[in-house]
């Protein structure tokens, strides 16, 4: 292996970052941004890692989830604390379930730049630059919004330190607090039939704190009852970001890259002689691979021991995202590689972005039964093989938009114009999101690799 350095990537070839017209000023926003402040630290991300390899040995869960893309324009406490509400509901539904810990990790605070499928978009005959996310471009149909603009990062930088700080004001200041359950339930949802299981959950675990409180164990004595751990991810895309962003944490010597705790590779950009995978091996923090129907298994364990050559536990999460129907056609393959390799890795389902596709009436969606069809097919391929599904990747709201068609609320294609909201792919909203995390925790309570991890905690 060559040696690595910050900008070793640039001797590679790259996909999906954007020319810039003024690379002066670029130089300018990207050397004022290496000395802006850190937006994790470098202890929180080893944190996070050992989280993870709890997931690799079956004793913990892993849900990420978010939007798409965040942008400016959605941008409000709001939507960060609903996001945050629906994370923590499905994840006590998860727990309450497995009885196994949940690792919290949102697409936010920094999710903003997009690979698109067409370099460019054509309305009414005229042509222009795709919209590549808002720290790039703006989706505005112009010519002007559509030009790369480096002070865009400024923004982008700014909210997601924002956002960052209400995450962790929620996650330590109270709003966690297991006896704040029940105000997590959001308005919009109160009447579905998920409310309706969320709310004897909440019975349930308000019966558990009483108990608990008249042993003497308390939110006052225990903090773990009180707060969270929720860290932050996006796509590693936008390599001249991540690199101004990447610094030696002084207590090591090692590198980390400070724009989030966990960053993925996309499946556009994952080549084993790209600058992503590149760039990807030389920092410390835990790393996600998407690998899609293109993805060939001896590709992806070369990706693994390029980025993880000593092999250590969560520091590879494998992200499949295959559609449905491919499921059985392509995961059972790139299990058998990797174990065969012995690697390490989280296993985790994207049941997304194989799933989209046109309604009839022009929206970009997604079904909310074949989301769920591809969660059951990737839980039923890792119970025959003997690995452990130990995560979901999700793109998902606290808001009720209708992106997605389907779920217990019926969205319908006619719906869909109703609250289209995403700058970029369609999400789940809060009602989606639990329902699937309710179904997700019947597929765990099927699941034998799950009962002899519990067994074993238990014993
Ligand atoms: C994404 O997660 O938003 C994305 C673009 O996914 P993928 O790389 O799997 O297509
Ligand atoms: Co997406």
């Amino acid at each position: 292996m060559k040696k690595w350095k910050i900008n070793s990537w640039k001797n590679y070839p790259v996909k999906h970052i954007p020319e810039y017209t003024d690379k002066k000023e670029l130089d300018m926003v990207l050397g004022k941004l290496k000395n802006f402040p850190p937006l994790v630290f470098a202890g929180e991300t080893r944190h996070l890692k050992e989280q993870l390899a709890n997931v690799v040995d079956g004793k913990a869960f892993l849900l990420q989830g978010g939007d798409c893309a965040e942008s400016f324009a959605e941008f409000h406490p709001d939507n960060i604390r609903d996001t945050f509400k629906v994370m923590l509901q499905m994840s006590l539904v998860l727990t309450y379930s497995a009885s196994l810990p949940v690792v919290k990790l949102g697409r936010i605070a920094g999710q903003f730049s997009k690979p698109r499928s067409a370099p460019t978009e054509i309305k009414n005959g005229v042509e222009l630059p795709s919209y590549l996310g808002d720290n790039i471009n703006g989706i505005e149909f112009n010519e002007r919004s559509r030009v790369p603009d480096p002070k865009r990062l400024f923004k982008a930088y700014s909210q997601s330190a924002s956002t960052l700080n209400l995450i962790r004001a929620f996650s330590h200041g109270g709003f966690a607090d297991l006896k704040m359950v029940h105000t997590w339930n959001l308005g919009f949802i109160k009447k579905s039939p998920q409310a309706k299981k969320f709310k004897e959950l909440e019975d349930k675990i308000a019966d558990a704190l009483a108990f608990m409180d008249a042993c003497g164990i308390n939110s006052d004595f225990n903090r773990r009852l009180k707060t969270v751990n929720f860290w932050t991810s996006h796509e590693a895309l936008l390599l001249p970001f991540e690199e101004s962003m990447t610094r030696v944490d002084s207590t090591t010597g090692e590198y980390h890259d400070t724009s989030a705790h966990f960053v993925w590779i996309g499946d556009r950009t994952r080549q084993i002689d790209g600058g992503h995978v590149e760039f990807c091996r030389g920092i410390e923090n835990p790393i996600g691979i998407k690998c899609g129907p293109t993805s060939k298994p001896e590709e992806i364990v070369k990706i693994c021991n390029a980025i993880n050559p000593k092999n250590e536990k969560g520091k590879v999460t494998l992200i499949s995202r295959y559609g449905y129907d491919n499921v059985g056609k392509f995961l059972p393959k790139l299990i058998r590689a990797v174990k065969k390799e012995g690697l390490n890795v989280v296993w985790s389902c994207d049941p997304m972005h194989g799933n989209t596709i046109k309604s009839a009436t022009g929206f970009k969606t997604r079904p909310f039964n074949n989301v769920v069809r591809e969660v059951k097919n990737v839980f039923a391929v890792h119970q025959s093989e003997g690995s452990f599904a130990g995560g979901l990747h999700i793109e998902m709201t606290g808001q009720n938009v209708t992106e997605c068609t389907g779920g217990a609320q019926k969205i319908s294609d006619q719906d869909l114009s109703h609250r289209y909201h995403t700058h970029c792919d369609p999400r789940l909203n809060a009602s989606q999101a639990l329902e699937l995390a309710f179904l997700i925790s019947d597929e765990i309570k099927k699941n034998s690799q799950y009962s002899k991890n519990i067994a074993q905690a238990v014993s």
